[in-house]
């Protein structure tokens, strides 16, 4: 008779990661770093923050006092994850931009105890954190199959498996809230194609609110976020061979009122000229110019409700938390 599996070994039949990453996710950097360094206003995608110091650093933030926006999503998934659950009838999760799916396991609770999960995919471009929570979640959850994909969402969806019923695509944390509106849009677009006739779209989004709030949030007193936002410059001297000094800039956090967005900036204290050695490329600094590394917009219900819209997609619930701080909301494709 063959000895019946253990328990790790169970664990390990229903992992399967696919990464999509090798060698491309370096050249991305250097495409990124080559465009947005020498435009009249430097700017980097936030993506690149997240190596696995970065990804702890965001860990840590979501702890923080200030940080509302981890506390009052959790809130609301633990207030309507049941109903989230019965709507949708969803067997799988799909999730975009995982990180460690810390608040995911409401959602993984809610579809266990309504008898229908059976696959989680999370897709993340830091390649730690998806090959963790696989591991984790596979002995959190006996039965559950979990397909990670280590990838970028705005360039490797094609490469999320078929559904193998209703599913639920979540995009949690705010994250859609880094893109401008037009490329908002467009990766709203691309994930609506991802979804069937019987999916859904859960997504977190950040609502407008009182400004010092805001900037707070993003400017914590313990420098947490500072080291964050710092932690690019990390990250380029690695990966590129640069030479930036991150105690050359400060963290700077500040809201945009006539776009509605936090803007991040590493702000020069000094003059100078830094050298991304793996690209030949100097880059020049005057004293006082910064570098805009992220922007998180914030929403009205109807600045969403146009951008599902301009998608092609349509909101079968909006949910806040009591203060109304953020929204989750619930989308589908619009019939034809
Ligand atoms: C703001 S964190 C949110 C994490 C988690 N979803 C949450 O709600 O706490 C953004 C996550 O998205 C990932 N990420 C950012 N840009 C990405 C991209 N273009 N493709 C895939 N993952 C990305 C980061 O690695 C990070 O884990």
């Amino acid at each position: 008779m063959e000895p019946s599996s253990t328990p790790q070994q169970l664990a390990e039949e229903s992992i399967r990661i696919d990464s999509h990453l090798d060698g491309t996710g370096e050249r991305s950097l250097a495409d990124d770093v080559l465009d947005g360094l020498t435009r009249p206003f430097k700017e980097l995608p936030p993506k690149h923050f997240y190596d696995a110091r970065g990804a702890d650093l965001f860990d840590q933030i979501c702890d923080l006092p200030e940080y509302y926006p981890t506390r009052a999503e959790r809130a609301i998934l633990v207030q309507r994850a049941e109903e989230i659950a019965a709507l949708t009838g969803a067997v799988e999760l799909v999730e975009l931009g995982s990180g460690t799916a810390a608040k995911t396991r409401v959602l993984l609770d809610a579809l266990q105890a309504a008898g229908t999960l059976e696959r989680y995919i999370p897709v993340d471009v830091t390649e730690s954190m998806v090959r963790d929570c696989a591991e984790t979640l596979t002995s959190e959850y006996p039965g559950l199959r979990v397909h990670g994909v280590i990838g970028d969402f705005e360039r490797h969806l094609d490469h999320i498996p078929p559904a193998a019923g209703p599913r639920i695509v979540a995009f949690l944390g705010g994250t859609i809230g880094n893109f401008p509106p037009g490329s908002r849009r467009r990766v709203l677009r691309q994930i609506a194609g991802l979804l069937g006739p019987s999916d859904h779209l859960l997504m977190g989004t950040d609502l407008v609110k009182d400004p010092r709030v805001l900037e707070a949030a993003y400017d914590d007193a313990q420098g947490v976020t500072a080291a964050f936002n710092r932690n690019v410059l990390h990250v380029l001297n690695r990966e590129l061979q640069a030479d930036f000094d991150p105690e050359d800039f400060d963290h700077v956090a500040l809201f945009d009122p006539h776009n509605e967005w936090i803007e991040m900036r590493l702000r020069a204290r000094r003059e100078h000229t830094t050298l991304v050695r793996d690209l030949d490329l100097p880059v020049h600094f005057d004293a006082g110019e910064g570098l805009r590394t992220e922007i998180s917009a914030k929403f009205t219900p109807e600045r969403l409700q146009s951008d599902l819209s301009a998608a092609g997609l349509e909101l079968v619930r909006w949910l806040t938390d009591p203060d109304e701080l953020f929204a989750l909301s619930l989308s589908r494709v619009q019939p034809q």
